[in-house]
This record gives structure tokens, C-alpha cells and sequence, in this order.
């Protein structure tokens, strides 16, 4: 399947705006996904929210049937959430720890993912260890297998990290967890809409991701997946009366779905935004999706690696659309400013987002661009002209 770059482009309004390299901060919208939310929103004016929410129920619930077809899961496997932090944590701090307990994480494991790690080993007495990566970069599968022990509570792996273009062997990974019988927990944050997902065969047993980025959908939706055998035993860390309905005076019961982790009050115009961009990804395919935006990913990183003074930082053999860089003699916020300037978006990914990676690789903050599959060569062009500029004004001589 190809894809239609010109009908894309033109159901995308931002490109006649911005360069936007920042999909892996937040990617623009389509079209659709904008008419979505607005749509609600006026009916919300309109009608009443509650009311709107009654009219919309069947669109509003099916949202969890395409987040199911999106991940290969369950619809009761699926929670929706307002971050994808706030799906990880969610799932995390539901699963409990002792003494002595360990828990293994990637070396290239997200800020937020990792400060949870220390304080529930803070509270629990369990212990926090970095699975080691191999000679490409990636979290390595061998080395995590010769860490396993019978204390192994949890395998976390941050899939595609937000500092570079490194795709990791998350099924690799996965095997050697389903081997074992060891929960994994998958941060998938910036890998939905870029990759194809399968929860069957990536053997996670909780993936998270966050609907703003390469999914294109709006800011504040996250997506939680939790398998059915964990959810039966996971307790949520906090509860309102819709995750656990109040039976009796002195009693609560959970749900019996992944929803046992979500609260009563939504933002419903953000759901069906979310719905409509992953409907509009699956549309499309994702696999032509992966196929087009490693192309672009690696032709970006081809055209910067011949300009002198520029230097490339992503590691891993498969690499996605996130390429990081930095400029000889150029300040990396000086760079997105100047960018910026000239409508050209583009984010800084400092060390202390991905801190053991950082520190290990020694890498200083870096101009992050990543690219997604309605960018197009044109633009690749225009940001490695003005990469170049940049390089010949404010970097030393070469
Ligand atoms: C790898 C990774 N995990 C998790 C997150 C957190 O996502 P959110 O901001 O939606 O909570 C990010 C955000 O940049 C990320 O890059």
C-alpha cells in the first residue's frame, strides 16, 4: 500500500503553515481530527455536555474499538487516559513490590518512567537495574536473559526513546519476559502511528502511548492496554466510583475491565479527536506509514551528514523518523529559534529527559527533528539548507 502524499498534505492544514519536524513532540493534525473535536465542542455549546456526551455515546465508546484495533488488544483491554504518563502510572504503581524485588529497565528508559522506578523502590525496598544495551545501542534481549532470577518483578522498556532515532527489539524483548512469566511494561509513547503494534506479539503485558505525537491526534489522550490475566489482579492505585462502582455502604467493586484505571470526567471532543486520528492512521496503514517514515527518517539523516560541522546522535539499527543532531559552535535553543524564524519547528531533547542514556553516551542537548510520513523531500531540502546556513553564520569557521 502507498501512500497518497498529495491528499494527505492537503487534509493537513499546518503544512501550508510550518516545517513541522516535531512529531515527536506533538504531530499536526489532519483535518478530521480537528472537525471531531470542534464538532463536539459546538454540540456541547449547543445541547449541553452531558446531554451532547448522550448523542455521541456510540462514536464515543467505538473510540475504544479502534485504540483495540490499533494495538491488536481487547476493547476491554483498553483504558483511555489524559497522558501517557498518566497510563503508565496508572498501570505501574498498581503492581506491588518487596523487599529485594527487581525490576529491570532500558538504559534509554523515559524520565518519567525512571523517577517512578526510584520511588517505589524508595518505598518497597526493591531495587532498580539497568538492562544493558549491545554494541548498536539497542536494550539488549541476551543480556536481560542472563539478569533473569526468581526476585524479576517487572521488564520496562522505553521502545523508541524520546532522544534519538533508536527503534528497540521491543518483541525481542517481550520473548524473553513471556518466557519467564514476568510482567513487561512497554512504553510505547513514541512508537503508536509510527509502527505497527501487536500486543500478542510483542508479549507485553502493558503498553502505553500518548495520542499528540506520531498518532496525530489531540494533546491530552493517552492509551493504556493492560492483558486480560494482569488486569484480573491489578489494583488501581487510586479509584473514583466509575473505576469501582459503590455497591453497598461498605463496599466497592472494580471493574472488570482496563476502565477500572480511568476516572467519570472526560474530555469527550479529545476522546473522538483521538478516535478519528487513529481511525485516520489505520486508514492509511500503518505499515506503509513505518515504511515511508524510515525512508524519510534516513534520507534526512543522509542529507545532514553531508553538511560539515553537523553531527548525528541516533543509534540502533532499525531507526525511525526521529533524527538528532548537533551543530558545531551553535547553541541547540539558538538553532530551534532561528528554525523557528523561519517557520521551521523542531524541539531540543536534553539529558536530562533520557538521563542514563545521556550520561553513558555523553551527549549534551540536541536539536531534535523528527519527521513524519506527510512530510515530504521538499522540506527535508529546506531544513538542510537552513541547517547549513546556520552552521556558515553562527558556527565556527570551518
Ligand atoms: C518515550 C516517552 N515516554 C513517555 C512520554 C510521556 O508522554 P506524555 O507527555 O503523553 O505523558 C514521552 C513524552 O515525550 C516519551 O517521549
Amino acid at each position: 500500500m502507498t501512500i497518497d502524499i498529495e491528499t494527505i498534505r492537503r487534509q493537513t492544514p499546518g503544512v501550508r503553515e510550518v516545517v513541522h519536524f516535531n512529531n515527536a513532540g506533538a504531530g499536526l493534525m489532519p483535518d478530521r481530527v480537528l472537525d471531531a473535536q470542534i464538532r463536539h465542542l459546538e454540540l456541547e455549546a449547543r445541547i449541553g455536555g452531558y446531554e451532547a456526551t448522550d448523542r455521541e455515546a456510540m462514536r464515543i465508546d467505538a473510540v475504544y474499538d479502534s485504540v483495540a484495533r490499533l494495538t491488536g488488544a481487547g476493547r476491554d483491554e483498553i483504558a483511555l487516559a489524559e497522558n501517557a504518563t498518566a497510563a503508565w502510572d496508572m498501570a505501574f504503581y498498581s503492581l506491588a513490590f518487596a523487599p529485594g524485588d527487581r525490576i529491570l529497565a532500558s538504559q534509554v528508559e523515559y524520565a518519567a518512567n525512571y523517577v517512578a522506578f526510584l520511588q517505589v523502590a524508595e518505598r518497597t525496598g526493591a531495587v532498580v537495574e539497568v538492562i544493558p544495551s549491545n554494541g548498536d545501542g539497542e536494550t539488549c534481549p541476551d543480556a536481560l536473559a542472563a539478569m533473569i532470577d526468581d526476585r524479576v518483578r517487572l521488564i520496562s522498556l522505553t521502545w523508541i526513546p524520546t532522544n534519538g532515532g533508536l527503534v528497540n527489539p521491543a518483541a525481542e524483548i517481550g520473548a524473553v519476559a513471556r518466557a519467564h512469566g514476568i510482567p513487561y511494561l512497554l512504553d510505547a509513547c513514541q512508537a503508536a502511528g509510527q509502527v505497527p503494534i501487536d500486543v500478542e506479539a510483542l508479549g507485553c503485558a502493558v503498553l502505553t502511548a500518548t495520542g499528540r505525537k506520531f498518532l496525530r491526534g489531540p494533546r491530552g489522550t493517552g492509551i493504556l492496554y493492560m492483558r486480560r490475566d494482569l488486569l484480573r489482579t491489578a489494583e488501581p492505585p487510586t479509584i473514583d466510583h466509575f473505576a469501582a462502582p459503590w455497591v453497598a455502604p461498605d463496599r466497592y467493586e472494580l471493574r472488570p475491565d482496563a476502565r477500572r484505571f480511568e476516572t467519570w470526567e472526560n474530555n469527550y471532543a479529545a476522546r473522538l479527536g483521538l478516535g478519528a486520528a487513529v481511525d485516520y492512521a489505520l486508514d492509511i496503514g500503518i505499515g506503509a506509514i513505518w515504511t515511508r517514515v524510515r525512508a524519510l527518517g534516513e534520507r534526512l539523516r543522509a542529507t545532514l551528514a553531508d553538511i560539515p560541522g553537523v553531527h548525528l546522535h541516533d543509534i540502533g539499527r532499525t531507526r525511525c523518523g526521529i533524527v538528532t543532531l548537533s551543530i558545531d559552535g551553535v547553541d541547540p535553543l539558538a538553532a530551534k529559534a532561528a528554525l523557528g524564524e523561519q517557520r521551521i519547528n523542531v524541539s531540543v531533547s536534553r539529558p536530562s529527559s533520557t538521563l542514563l542514556d545521556a550520561r553513558a553516551r555523553d551527549l549534551p542537548p540536541v536539536i531534535r527533528a523528527s519527521v513524519h510520513y506527510y512530510n515530504d523531500e521538499d522540506e527535508i531540502a529546506r531544513f538542510a539548507a537552513a541547517i547549513a546556513a546556520l552552521r556558515r553564520m553562527k558556527g565556527p569557521r570551518p
